[in-house]
């Protein structure tokens, strides 16, 4: 065994400098980036602020043991030295994911299976009695990665993975991960942004997923608040006086939020999608920003506010919903849209194949790539003009009129 114990909050692939940068904006200590995650903290502490506060991470794990492994016996002997009376007991239920290969530990389900073998021996040794598995619902899920010959034991402190906020989402057909968009909000420097009063627009907002999260950015809500499921619910390290401290300040930051004016406007051309941006919107309390949303095509829209604000959006990538010449053409079309209408804002839009980039005619200052599900997507990063080209929008008068939702 060797090193000081850590923290690891893992993240999809390609969102490690963003979930860096907010673990850092959250003041944790020790921050160095991995592959596909990112370390930081020293405290089990800093690991529950980071459950309730990050909105990127998918999982925090806490660190239990390092050691060399190479095969089999390595990987048994390395799992059984750690005493597994502090995190469990005889009659507990656990959960191990193996990630991670070696030359001789090819399958990840074999390798799982000898981590739970060295548990469950320690403990027939020592009780008598052996924890058994449950993949469900356990009492506590073991997190091992396995790289460059060594192995990282950990406990998952999260459960449910965290981009579940706890708030029962209604989803459309093609949903972003809560926090993918959270990642593009930070991307787009939404927090600043909404500090400073300036509006976000998502005029093709599904389910609604971004205008939610840039409401608890903007109200200063914890991702994690309404969530009642947690990895460490049933672990024995489990520090209930620490967590249920965070929690009230959470709650106590939530209130003072409450109040927090925050220009945030949608839409959505499919009227069996957007009730679903209404109701997740007043599930997470925000019923307010309701009356903003729109059933509208996103080509006939305009810029809500007179301050240049942020267009944040997902738009269909042609691969699930549309066909991809028509999210071509949409796209086409809403360049044209952002050029004339949406003059001195800076558009953040989320687009799945290179054509798409092309066919919006705008040219992006950046790049981000993000892994979302399974697709490699690219966010665009646009500064639109702050004076419109000449001549109308292509298109304007074939497209349906706004209306109310
Ligand atoms: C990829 S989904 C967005 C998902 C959303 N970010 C969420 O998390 O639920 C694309 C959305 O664009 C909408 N859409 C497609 N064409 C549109 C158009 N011309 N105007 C407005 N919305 C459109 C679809 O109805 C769909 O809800």
């Amino acid at each position: 065994m060797s090193g000081q114990p850590a923290l690891i909050a893992t993240c999809a692939q390609g969102l490690e400098p963003v979930l860096e940068a907010e673990l850092r904006a959250l003041g944790f200590p020790r921050i160095r980036p991995l592959r596909a995650a990112v370390l930081f903290g020293a405290t089990i502490q800093d690991g529950y602020r980071a459950l309730l506060w990050s909105r990127i991470a998918s999982r925090i794990l806490f660190e239990v043991a390092r050691f060399p492994c190479a095969d089999r016996d390595e990987l048994y002997d390395g799992v059984r030295t750690i005493d597994w009376s502090d995190h469990l007991g005889p009659r507990s239920t656990l959960a191990i994911q193996f990630v991670g290969v070696s030359r001789t530990l090819r399958h990840s389900g074999f390798a799982a299976r000898v981590v739970k073998d060295a548990i469950v021996d320690q403990f027939r040794d020592k009780h008598g009695q052996r924890p058994s598995v449950d993949l469900d619902d356990p009492d506590l899920r073991i997190h091992v990665h396995l790289a460059a010959g060594k192995a990282t034991v950990a406990i998952d402190l999260a459960g449910p993975p965290l981009h579940q906020r706890g708030l029962q989402r209604e989803a459309g057909p093609a949903p972003l991960k809560e926090n993918v968009a959270a990642a593009i909000l930070a991307l787009a420097g939404w927090p600043a942004a909404a500090r400073e009063g300036r509006p976000l627009c998502d005029p093709m907002c599904g389910s609604g997923t971004i205008l939610t999260e840039a409401a608890m950015v903007a109200r200063d809500v914890a991702p994690g608040l309404h969530r009642t499921r947690w990895g460490h619910d049933r672990w024995r390290g489990h520090d209930a006086t620490a967590w249920k401290g965070l929690l009230e300040e959470a709650r106590q930051r939530k209130e003072a939020g409450r109040t927090v004016e925050v220009g945030l406007y949608g839409g959505d051309v499919d009227p069996d999608v957007l009730p679903f941006a209404v109701r997740n919107l007043a599930r997470a309390g925000f019923a307010d920003v309701v009356g903003q949303l729109v059933c509208r095509d996103a080509r006939t829209a305009q810029a809500p506010e007179p301050i240049p604000g942020l267009l944040v959006t997902n738009p269909p990538y042609g691969a699930r919903m549309h066909d991809e010449a028509r999210a071509d053409e949409l796209l086409r079309d809403f360049g044209d849209t952002l050029r004339h209408r949406f003059l001195g804002w800076t558009a953040w839009i989320l687009v799945g194949r290179p054509r798409q980039a092309r066919a919006l005619g705008l040219r992006p200052s950046a790049r981000h790539p993000i892994r979302n599900g399974r697709l490699d997507a690219r966010l665009l990063e646009v500064s639109i003009a702050d004076t419109p080209p000449r001549g109308g929008p292509r298109g304007r008068e074939s497209h349906q009129n706004s209306e109310r939702s």
